[in-house]
């Protein structure tokens, strides 16, 4: 089912749609694109994905008829190595999202989930594609009643609010807040106009985690089920303007993490 068919070109975010029933990814369709010449703001979104991909080469489970599946292509006047906040303003749009059309409270786990009542609902995988394209890849659990036993911790909207969601609804005005943020940010260059809020719906804030290097996420397919064994807790505090995570150790020492480096996990 074409779930893009509402207005979503009056965006001023979006120039074109790209949809397709069935697709391996469609951030593997967007990579596609860019390299045919394809423009910023053009959308690519599926009903179903074969090979739906997550972050540090995971999988994401994309079932037909259930889900949103889209990769927003942009090309954006900002250097590569800022290309990470983007996921920050993807995860903001879609928190405010489900506030609005749900009264759901949407809790973000640094950088790239979100979650409703502790259960992972949407995943964020956002690809720099060099010199100056970048995809934001926007996977939800719309409609989903059930999951692969492999994913411990999986949510969806219908599952959360005991009804089956409208997916073009839910699109458009996730990309209108996101195209609204987007704007915000290419003036501002940074996140300190949205950090407090972010921190806000961190679902971690303040709160112990444990930081696991990068070697040991590979340990499992599942980020929820991976192993904390011999790491010492620390104190989430946040993001700053760069979108790097503050964490403070036992001694009051604070360091920044970036999401390239390290997956989270909280008590
Ligand atoms: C994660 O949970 O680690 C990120 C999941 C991102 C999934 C979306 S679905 C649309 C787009 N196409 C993909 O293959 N992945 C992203």
């Amino acid at each position: 089912m074409n779930y893009t068919d509402t207005a979503l070109t009056d965006i001023p975010l979006i120039r074109e749609v790209i949809f397709y029933e069935e697709t391996d990814s469609t951030n593997a369709r967007a990579k596609d694109l860019i390299r045919a010449g394809a423009e910023g703001g053009t959308l690519v979104a599926a009903d179903m994905q074969t090979a739906g991909r997550g972050r540090l080469g995971r999988s994401f489970s994309s079932p037909s008829g259930e889900g949103i599946y889209m990769s927003l292509i942009l090309k954006p006047e900002l250097s590569p190595d800022r290309f990470s906040m983007l996921t920050i303003l993807a995860a903001m749009a879609i928190a405010r999202a489900f506030e609005a059309l749900y009264d759901l409270k949407a809790d973000i786990k640094w950088p790239n989930d979100i979650l409703v009542n502790n259960k992972k609902t949407v995943g964020i995988l956002t690809e720099g594609v060099l010199p100056d394209h970048v995809i934001i890849g926007i996977g939800i659990n719309v409609n989903n009643r059930e999951f692969p036993d492999s994913l411990v911790n999986a949510g969806s909207l219908l599952l959360e609010t005991g009804q089956p969601q409208d997916r073009g609804t839910l699109l458009y005005t996730v990309l209108s807040g996101f195209s609204e943020l987007y704007a915000r940010f290419l003036s501002s260059q940074d996140l300190s106009f949205i950090t407090e809020e972010y921190n806000r719906r961190l679902i971690h804030m303040d709160k112990e985690i444990f930081v696991i290097p990068f070697d040991r996420t590979m340990d499992s397919a599942d980020p929820y089920a991976l192993s904390t064994e011999g790491l010492s807790p620390v104190l989430c505090r946040g993001i700053e303007k760069s979108g790097a995570l503050m964490v403070e150790d036992t001694a009051g020492h604070i360091s920044f993490l970036n999401s390239g480096e390290v997956s989270v996990r909280f008590l």
